[in-house]
């Protein structure tokens, strides 16, 4: 019964557990931002896998129950090695992404966005596409949509110009249902909104992948009792890699609260917990 570990790349991924607190408020968190190494969505794909892999090996050591890999990126590379690595259930974005999107959409096209990494990986293509046919499936990286989210420009004409500059190929293809596939694009939600045709759906993938982990939690019988739902309030921790600048400021707006306090963790402490997972499964 212990917590369930998120883990990303920096604090983009305080979005997916902003939403995993609203669905399961009754659960126990370990939040590992690596924001020593962020971004990965500019790195190739064995670096993002090795990467994940010490993430989850670090919050593996501190006794979660399930790992939610909050990051698009990580998620594109990493998802089935995590899954054939650890002896936990492990959860990524993409998969509830796409349902959610094969479920909203009207039988148009469907569109997705996110990092260099993630769109490179192919990932949400190839899942769309097997349901709906490639031609139906209009995919763009938008690299300057993360950086612009951490400074808070949510609103402003820089990123009013950046939404237009890599969403009108989706708007003039006629996408009518648009993933939002990268941590730090629901923040953008509003601006989005507006760019796009107002029928378009936006998914958002932090809150699909809520869905299933509660989904999850009850099919393996995980859930924390309801005994400890009752007590006032679950255990909420937070860990970096480093602690950036504007953590307290980025952090909040990320989560929708202020965050107490964060631990650092030297990163050789997240290699070692990385290297531990891969001699334990060689001598296996
Ligand atoms: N967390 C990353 C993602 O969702 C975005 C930030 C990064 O590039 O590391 O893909």
């Amino acid at each position: 019964m212990g917590p369930i570990g998120v883990f990303d790349s920096g604090l983009g991924g305080l979005t997916v557990l902003r939403a995993l607190l609203r669905r399961l408020p009754a659960e126990d968190f370990v939040y590992f931002g690596d924001t020593a190494r962020v971004p990965y969505g500019t790195k190739g794909a064995r670096t993002v896998r090795e990467f994940a892999r010490q993430d989850a090996a670090f919050l593996q050591g501190l006794g979660v129950k399930m790992i939610v890999v909050a990051c698009n990126t990580a998620a594109a590379f990493a998802l089935e090695t995590l899954q054939a690595q650890f002896p936990l259930p492990v959860l990524g974005v993409i998969e509830p992404g796409v349902s959610a999107a094969l479920a909203r959409t009207r039988g148009g096209r469907i569109g997705v966005i996110g990092t260099s990494g993630t769109i490179r990986s192919g990932r949400y293509q190839e899942a769309l596409a097997a349901a709906v046919g490639a031609p139906r499936v209009v995919a763009r990286e938008c690299p300057l949509l993360v950086p612009l989210a951490e400074e808070g420009l949510t609103n402003h004409p820089l990123t009013e110009m950046a939404i237009a500059h890599y969403l009108l190929p989706l708007r003039q293809a006629g996408v009518d249902t648009l993933i939002l596939g990268c941590t730090h694009y629901p923040l953008l939600k509003p601006a989005i909104s507006r760019f796009m045709e107002p029928e378009t759906v936006l998914v958002d993938s932090a809150e699909e992948l809520a869905e299933s982990a509660a989904r999850r939690l009850g099919e393996l019988g995980l859930q924390r009792p309801a005994s400890a739902a009752a007590a006032p309030a679950s255990r909420l921790e937070f860990w970096l890699s480093d602690v950036p600048w504007q953590f307290a400021e980025i952090g909040a707006r990320f989560l929708g609260r202020p965050i107490e306090a964060a631990r650092q963790v030297n990163l050789d402490e997240v290699e070692q917990a990385g290297r531990l997972v891969r001699h334990g499964r060689e001598r296996a």
